[in-house]
Order: C-alpha cells, then sequence, then structure tokens
C-alpha cells in the first residue's frame, strides 16, 4: 500500500461524494497564496466533520486550531441559522486569511476567530458546547482536552485530529514532545470516566494518521 493509492482512493471519492465547492477551493487557494501550510483536513475528512456535527443536530461549535479556516467552513456548514462557532488560532496571519475566507463562504455572521495561544483564550469561553474539534499543536492536546471535558456536557462530542501521524504514538519510548502528548491524551481518555472514546487510524491525502471521537457521557 502506498501514498500514490491512498491518494488515488481519496480523490476517487471526494470527486463523487464532495465535488467542486467554490468557497472551499478558494480557502484552500488563499491559504497556499498567503503562505500557509498544507495541513488542513481532506475533503473527506471536512465531509466527514459536517456530518458528524449535522447528524448531532448542533448548535455550538468549538475548534482548536484554525489555519486557514478550511475545517472550521466544514463544521459552520452544519450549523442551523443561530447556531455559533468559535475558532481558536495563534497566528494572526492565519487567522486573517481564515477570516477572509469564511466571509467568503458566508460564513461570516456564526463564526468568530479569536487570536491567541488556545490555552489563554480557552478559560474566558462560556460553554457548553456541543462539538469540540482539537486540531492544534499536538504538544498541548493534554490541556485542550482538559478544557474541552470543562466546555461541554453529557452527549457533546469531541474529535482531535492526527492522534497516530504515522504510527509512532504506538512506541513507549519515543519522547517527541507531540507523540508525548497523544499518548498522553489516550491516556486521559482512557481514564476520564465522563467520556467514551476511540481511536480511528486512517490513509489518504494526508498520509497514515487517525482521529480520536469521544462522546461526552457525564
Ligand atoms: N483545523 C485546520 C488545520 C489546523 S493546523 C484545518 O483542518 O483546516 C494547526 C493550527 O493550529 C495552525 O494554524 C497553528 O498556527 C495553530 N496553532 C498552533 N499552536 C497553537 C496554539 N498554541 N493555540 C492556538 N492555535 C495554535
Ligand atoms: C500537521 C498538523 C496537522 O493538524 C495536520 O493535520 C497535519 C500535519 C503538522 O503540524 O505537521
Ligand atoms: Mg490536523
Amino acid at each position: 500500500m502506498t501514498q500514490e493509492l491512498w491518494d488515488a482512493v481519496d480523490g476517487y471519492y471526494s470527486g463523487l461524494l464532495v465535488g467542486e465547492d467554490a468557497a472551499l477551493d478558494a480557502a484552500l487557494e488563499a491559504s497556499d497564496a498567503a503562505g500557509l501550510p498544507q495541513i488542513a483536513v481532506s475533503p473527506n475528512q471536512g465531509k466527514l466533520l459536517n456530518l458528524i456535527a449535522r447528524t448531532r443536530g448542533v448548535r455550538r461549535i468549538l475548534e482548536v486550531g484554525t489555519l486557514g479556516g478550511y475545517s472550521t467552513i466544514w463544521l459552520a456548514r452544519a450549523l442551523p441559522a443561530d447556531g455559533r462557532l468559535i475558532t481558536l488560532e495563534y497566528e494572526p496571519k492565519h487567522a486573517e486569511v481564515a477570516r477572509a475566507n469564511l466571509a467568503r463562504a458566508g460564513l461570516a455572521d456564526r463564526t468568530e476567530v479569536r487570536v491567541g495561544a488556545a490555552l489563554d483564550t480557552l478559560p474566558t469561553l462560556e460553554g457548553p458546547f456541543d462539538l469540540v474539534f482539537i486540531d492544534a499543536d499536538k504538544p498541548n492536546n493534554p490541556g485542550y482536552l482538559r478544557w474541552a471535558l470543562r466546555l461541554t456536557r453529557p452527549g457533546s462530542v469531541i474529535i482531535v485530529d492526527n492522534v497516530v501521524r504515522g504510527g509512532r504514538v504506538a512506541d513507549p519510548d519515543n519522547t517527541d514532545p507531540a507523540v508525548l502528548g497523544t499518548r498522553e491524551l489516550a491516556d486521559l481518555l482512557a481514564a476520564e470516566p465522563t467520556v467514551d472514546a476511540t481511536m480511528i487510524q486512517t490513509v489518504g491525502a494526508k498520509g497514515y494518521d487517525g482521529f480520536a471521537y469521544a462522546l461526552v457521557t457525564g
């Protein structure tokens, strides 16, 4: 199995089930033009986030890690007209690109990009959120999960991107801060009685990776 094959299958299915989308395509183009890293969720992953949010009928969404707002657009599109999404971003330049992309997508009225280190901005938020998508700096994932648990309620969903990153996460001797952050996240999910979770491995346009899906139960 190769990256080439994963790309082909991802492209085949996104061609059928996502297709061309002016606002999303423009968001990626503007992000590239501004020199942002090409690490947004893939089209099929973004669609999954959108479908989960719609399935849950979510009205309030929190995202940690905005980049150019590609995943933000997918999530915000799931909201009803009076729904609200707050997304947290450290880099002012990323936030500026994201705001323009959200405005172009017609989502400025229900989205807010807050600039700062998420561990500084999270304490200023008021919950509860129905869905939290964590996708920022991986070493801080344990802290982000703790805040997500505080800012949610039973029935809320917490999704964390990039929990596999090539598989290094299964090596207990790995000392990469991103791997340590992910392993501590997994330990917290396992130990916390108010949440039930799984970790799903994925392959696709973004290589071999995975996401955590957690349901707040209490
Ligand atoms: N969710 C986006 C991708 C996010 S990439 C998408 O799929 O489209 C990760 C983002 O987290 C980057 O923009 C990076 O600047 C931001 N980030 C890194 N450290 C952060 C921190 N401490 N607080 C908030 N955002 C941070
Ligand atoms: C990186 C970050 C991400 O959120 C992602 O989905 C892929 C890669 C990175 O920092 O390299
Ligand atoms: Mg990610």
